[in-house]
């Protein structure tokens, strides 16, 4: 029987599936939907110190294979999300969830990582130093090394939790973040968040995001994806999440032989609700083609 089993920074998953953050909400929509524990984990919304209501719309824009999005990190802010969200949860999902902490500055950052830590069903911070939305913070943390390991250290500090942190693919060179990550006491890193991108309304020849631009999801992304988590894989020895543009079991496999130990998916969602569902189910199959009997074997088979 096909063995999907990864163990991610400690945290045994029952296979290395899971919803990126901002495709999936707090899982509650998907789990009328299906039994959301056949999943290993999912990483909710961006959770910041205050409630957001986000950019203006128009905030999301179609493209070939994928989609422009710019939500501008909308969410209920950390009480909420501590004293209602996640009550709520424990009542449709049953295993650890990841915390993804979005910020404007080091102190929110801490703060909002500190306070998720402390929750039970929390199993793991996902950092998000690469939100390319927001005019302060998000993204300006992740595209400068000595930044990324400040507010990473300073994180490390205030949590007991394995920490990942998501990376922005808007660098000259992602293995460097990485690095800088991992330096500071990053358990893993999560890549890649969307590629910044920019779509017209050729009737107002202006653009059709309310906010300009937007981050770049969905297949067309899969190989930008797939090369900066290779690359990233040879250059540090955390594990690294893969994601971006992974709508298929075949797609969780090459992003695994390109070093992945699990696997978000994101856009996906959007086009399927039942995308990983589909995906969970498919992959014991796949793996019977390739000759694979246990998923971990194959994390970095391709370097
Ligand atoms: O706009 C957003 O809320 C996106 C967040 C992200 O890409 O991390």
């Amino acid at each position: 029987m096909a063995d999907l089993r990864v163990n991610l920074a400690g945290l045994m998953l029952d296979n290395p599936v899971i919803p990126a953050s901002g495709t999936f909400g707090y899982g509650k929509e998907f789990s009328r939907y299906y039994d959301l524990d056949i999943l290993g984990s999912f990483s909710f919304k961006g959770t910041t110190l205050h409630p957001r209501e986000g950019n203006p719309l128009p905030r999301i824009a179609e493209t070939p294979s994928g989609m422009l999005n710019s939500v501008g990190l909308q969410n209920p802010g950390v009480d909420e999300v501590i004293s209602r969200i996640l009550p709520e949860m424990k009542t449709y999902f049953h295993k650890p969830v990841i915390a993804n902490v979005s910020g404007f500055s080091l102190e929110e950052y801490v703060e909002v990582s500190r306070r998720l830590d402390g929750e039970d069903q929390v199993g793991m911070i996902e950092l998000n130093i690469s939100c390319p939305n927001v005019r302060h913070g998000g993204m300006s943390f992740g595209t400068d090394p000595a930044c990324a390991a400040e507010v990473v250290g300073a994180v490390r500090r205030a949590v007991k939790k394995p920490l990942f942190v998501k990376l922005t693919p808007n660098v000259t060179d992602i293995s460097e973040m990485a690095r800088a990550c991992e330096g500071e006491g990053a358990d893993g890193v999560a890549l890649i968040n969307t590629l910044m991108g920019l779509r017209l309304d050729l009737r107002t020849r202006r653009p059709i995001l309310a906010n300009v631009t937007g981050g770049l999801s969905g297949p067309a992304v899969l190989p930008v994806a797939l090369r900066m988590v290779y690359a990233v894989k040879k250059a540090v020895k955390i594990p690294v999440m893969g994601m971006g543009g992974v709508s298929t079991a075949r797609d969780v496999i090459e992003m695994m032989l390109c070093g992945a130990t699990a696997v978000q998916v994101g856009a996906a969602n959007l086009v399927d609700p039942m995308a990983c569902k589909r995906i969970i189910e498919d992959l014991p199959a796949e793996m019977d083609k390739l000759g694979i009997e246990k998923l971990s074997d194959i994390i970095g088979g391709a370097l």
